[in-house]
């Protein structure tokens, strides 16, 4: 058989997010005919068979792919292998006649192992490419811990690597809401004259979740909702709802424009941290007839974790475009519903208005969950002898029968098969996450969340982020206006 011209190697193979996301993204393009003949090598610690490595592949895409088919597995098998080692070089260079001239390897591993695997790979002397070849790195979030362990990354990934080979994945821009954003915001004409503090009152950008812990402990009671979710997924949402025009769709550009409205968010110090800041933790609560535990009973949680499962920030940007709009952002687990969304809200009118008119402020919604859609809060005249008038819903799905959307690791591992590293994140946009928030983190070693509900909207604190005439959206789901 002739040799594959690109190998993806998996490190991490036996774990969660290769079996749950990985491997379903890659069944699904290999379905579409997307990627070729690439061969893909899982890498573990588990000396297991090949025969073992394909049963753990076979059972995982019975349970997560989303059209098993039995004529595609057996194609699809073809191009899995496996090997088992440590994260040393001497281990990692058993991999070696499997690699080919284009070869990507996906760091599917705990956080806490990225130094390492960069090394292991990066003397084995796999980060230098073949004439006419390549060699990428994937590196899952979150990127260090803190700002100081984020650069002592870097500067170990660094050693072997070159940034523009390492490929820093966010999930969320891989999301179609995500990407929409930039096409709705910049190839919208309507949009760019009122997108801006004239015009602009606040934004809100809320990623709530109904799961709570589930078995993720290990990893989450060190990470918390600020690390796991805002740091990077909604500080992602956020420079982008921010960001200026760009003058080239290019994605040095693109990454450049992020960094410029993070380096302008105005700065917390520990005085100011609480004014900005606001952290839950779930406790016991029910929805419906269920009762759910609190956060602090979940399996492999101490009895005494101050780990906040929610976060709320209040950001504010420091630049002609956004001077005095606040930005809101919010994510926490156990909440009661799976509402997200970036929601922009318009100033009020000025002037007069006809008759009985009560104009309510335009909204500008992006849902991410549980549909995606755009939404515009307007108002209407309601049919009747008066000039009376009524906020109606403008509500577009964005997709159309016949169109086939990609999750978000389908769209990023192409991306990064192709070496299109638009939406992946550059060391700078992670540095500059981790400065704006490196003060909350500090303040957060002490004292302790306030406790909400499981199944609620999250902590009251929360509303103490925001100015006096601004309301949280609901998170709860309203009937009849969330099924478009
Ligand atoms: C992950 C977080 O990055 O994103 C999880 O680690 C979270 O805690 C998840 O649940 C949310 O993303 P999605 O796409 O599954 O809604």
């Amino acid at each position: 058989m002739a040799k594959p011209r690109n190998t993806l190697v998996i490190l991490g193979a036996t774990g969660d997010l290769t079996r749950r996301l990985l491997l379903p993204a890659l069944y699904r393009l290999h379905t579409l005919n997307l990627i070729g003949d690439l061969r893909i090598v899982g890498y573990a610690l588990e000396q297991w068979s090949h025969e073992r490595f394909e049963r753990y592949v076979h059972d995982g895409l019975k349970k997560f792919a989303e059209d098993f088919d039995a004529a595609q597995w057996d194609r699809f098998r073809a191009r899995l292998d496996y090997r088992s080692g440590e994260l040393k070089a001497e281990a990692v260079g058993s991999l070696k006649p499997l690699l080919s001239p284009g070869t990507l390897f996906y760091l599917a591993l705990p956080p806490s192992l990225f130094g390492a695997a960069a090394d292991a790979l990066g003397e084995a002397g796999f980060a230098q490419a073949p004439r006419g070849g390549w060699r990428r790195l994937v590196v899952e979030k979150p990127f260090g811990n803190d700002l100081d362990s984020a650069k002592k990354l870097r500067t170990q990934m660094h050693a072997h690597w070159k940034e523009l080979q390492i490929l820093r994945i966010d999930h969320f821009l891989g999301k179609e809401t995500t990407q929409n954003l930039m096409v709705f915001r910049f190839a919208n004409r309507f949009l760019e004259p009122v997108w801006n503090a004239q015009h602009i009152e606040q934004v809100q950008i809320t990623y709530a979740e109904t799961l709570g812990v589930e078995k993720r402990a290990g990893y989450y009671d060190h990470a918390g909702a600020l690390r796991d979710m805002l740091q990077n997924h909604l500080m992602q949402l956020f420079s982008l709802a921010a960001i200026e025009p760009l003058s080239t769709w290019d994605a040095e550009v693109l990454r450049d424009h992020k960094v410029e409205v993070l380096r302008s968010v105005k700065r917390f110090t520990a005085r100011t941290v609480d004014k900005h800041a606001v952290r839950g933790q779930y406790a016991a609560g029910k929805v419906g007839r269920r009762t759910l535990r609190g956060y602090r009973e979940e399996p492999g949680v101490p009895a005494d974790s101050i780990t906040e499962t929610f976060a709320a920030l209040r950001l504010e940007i420091d630049n002609w475009r956004w001077e005095g709009v606040p930005f809101y952002l919010r994510s926490g687990k156990r909440m009661a519903s799976n509402c997200s969304e970036i929601a922009v809200q318009f100033k009020r009118n000025p002037g007069a208005l006809p008759g009985e008119v009560a104009a309510e402020q335009n909204w500008m919604i992006f849902r991410i969950k549980p549909n995606q859609t755009m939404t515009l809060l307007a108002n209407a005249k309601i049919p009747g002898l008066e000039l009376d008038g009524r906020q109606v819903r403008l509500t577009a799905p964005y997709a159309e029968d016949g169109d086939s959307g990609f999750s978000a690791y389908e769209q990023l591992l192409m991306d990064a098969l192709e070496g299109d590293r638009t939406h992946f994140l550059r060391f700078d946009e992670v540095e500059w996450a981790w400065r704006v928030l490196d003060p909350v983190l500090k303040a957060w070693k002490r004292g302790k969340p306030e406790a909400y509900a499981a199944g609620s909207e999250g902590p009251e604190g929360q509303h103490r982020l925001l100015d006096a005439d601004h309301q949280w959206r609901p998170v709860r789901l309203v009937a009849g206006e969330d099924d478009a």
